[in-house]
Parts: structure tokens; C-alpha cells; sequence
């Protein structure tokens, strides 16, 4: 005997710019009952997101009718996975994917990442918890992406790079194959990457070098 069950409410926190693009690309899967966002910022309670997305306060959360899903739509890696782990009890962690987003089939894509318009993830690539490979971003064959790191607008690794937790892979950035980025590492904006860049570390420039260094 099968079972139906109705598709979840998602709940988005996080009522910023990335909630925005976190709760378009949750409309456009049609994956989900309904959206409703949350954050703590009390200003933003009783305003909608995007129309017909209400913003709550997490006090309303546990007073929602199940069954529920959720997604940690904030931009900064540390901060997301703080709030993840706060919130762990409401509902389970889900990721969003946009449609119109190139996911190979094997590919794995862990809880609670989210993936924009436009991006590609290759065969074989592995994200782990938290990942946001944003709008336009590549992530190419046998990439392994680490929990809570950020592949940031038009970025592009090429097959192979390891990115190490919450590190910031800047927009429109490219880092060439087989490098690796160390965790909590962050790649400016246009950075090109020819080499591993070590664990805390901020590095920009074609090619990158380290920040200090960047505009020698
Ligand atoms: C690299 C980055 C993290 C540096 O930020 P910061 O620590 O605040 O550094 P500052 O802005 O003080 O800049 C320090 C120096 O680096 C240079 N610099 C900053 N960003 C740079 C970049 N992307 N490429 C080349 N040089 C850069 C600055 O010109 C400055 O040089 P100077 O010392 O000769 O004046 C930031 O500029 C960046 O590129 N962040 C990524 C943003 C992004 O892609 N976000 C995703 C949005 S979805």
C-alpha cells in the first residue's frame, strides 16, 4: 500500500537580500505547500519577503502546522550555521533547488544547501551541509565543497577543487583545477586561483595571492 503525504511548508530564515533569492528559487521548484520566512529582526515581522511570503517571528515558528521543512537563507557561512544548529528542533534542514539550476545525477547534495538559477554542480561533485552555489556559479566534475561554504554569483571551480568549510568563493572568481582552499578562506571577487590557498586565509588578484599582497 502506498501513502501520500502533502508536500511540506518551508520555512526560510532569514529575511534579507539571500532570503529573497532562496524563497524565488523555493516558488519556482513548486517543491513546497508554501513559503513563509522568519528573522529575528523585529522590524521586518508583519512585512512580506516577496509577495505572498509573510515574515514571522521565530516565536510563531513552533505554532505552525506540519509538515514542515526549513532552509538557513543567510549570507555570512558562520552565521548560517549557527542559526542551522538553533534551529535544528523546528523542522528538518532541506535544500532548495531553482529549476533551472544544472545538477548532475551524480552528483550528492547534503541538507540545507541551496542552489541558484543558472548553476551548474558536474557528475561526481559532493556539497556538503549549507552549501549556496549562487546564481550562474560552476562547480565542476568531482568538486568537493565543504559544509557552510558560499560559491558566490558567476564563480567558476574547475573539476576537482576542494573548498574547505565556510570559505567564500568571491563573484565572478575562478579557481583552476585540482586546487584546493583551505576552510574559513575567502577568494575576492574576480580573484583567479592558481594555487592552494591555506586554511584562514584571504587571498584576491589575478593571480591570487594573499591579501596583504594582493595589490603588489
Ligand atoms: C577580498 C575581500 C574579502 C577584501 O575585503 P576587505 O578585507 O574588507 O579588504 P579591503 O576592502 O580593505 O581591501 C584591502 C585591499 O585589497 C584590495 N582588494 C579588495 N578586494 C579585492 C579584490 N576582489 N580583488 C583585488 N583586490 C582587492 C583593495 O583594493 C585593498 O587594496 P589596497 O590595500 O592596495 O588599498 C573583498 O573585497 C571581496 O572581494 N569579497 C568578496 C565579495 C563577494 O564576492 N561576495 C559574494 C556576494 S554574493
Amino acid at each position: 500500500m502506498t501513502t501520500t503525504s502533502s508536500p511540506p511548508l518551508l520555512i526560510v530564515f532569514g529575511a534579507g537580500g539571500h532570503g529573497r533569492v532562496v524563497v524565488d528559487a523555493a516558488l519556482a521548484s513548486a517543491c513546497f505547500r508554501a513559503v513563509v520566512a522568519s528573522d529575528r529582526n523585529p522590524s521586518l515581522w508583519g512585512q512580506q519577503l516577496l509577495p505572498g511570503v509573510p515574515i514571522v517571528a521565530p516565536e510563531a515558528l513552533p505554532t505552525l502546522q506540519g509538515p514542515l521543512a526549513l532552509h538557513v537563507a543567510i549570507g555570512h557561512n558562520l552565521v548560517r550555521q549557527k542559526e542551522a544548529q538553533a534551529l535544528r528542533d523546528i523542522a528538518p534542514l532541506v535544500s532548495v533547488i531553482h529549476p533551472r539550476a544544472s545538477v548532475a545525477q551524480s552528483s550528492s547534495i547534503a541538507p540545507g544547501c541551496l542552489l541558484a538559477a543558472h548553476c551548474v554542480v558536474g557528475p561526481m561533485a559532493e556539497l556538503e551541509e549549507g552549501v549556496i552555489v549562487n546564481h550562474g556559479a560552476v562547480v565542476d566534475h568531482d568538486c568537493h565543497i565543504g559544509a557552510w561554504a558560499h560559491i558566490a554569483p558567476l564563480a567558476a571551480l574547475g573539476g576537482a577543487v576542494r573548498v574547505g568549510t565556510a570559505s567564500l568563493v568571491g563573484a565572478g572568481s575562478v579557481v583552476l583545477r585540482d586546487v584546493t582552499l583551505g576552510a574559513d578562506v575567502t577568494l575576492g571577487a574576480g580573484g583567479v586561483a592558481l594555487t592552494n590557498m591555506p586554511a584562514g586565509q584571504s587571498w584576491a588578484g589575478v593571480p591570487a595571492r594573499p591579501l596583504e599582497r594582493a595589490s603588489a
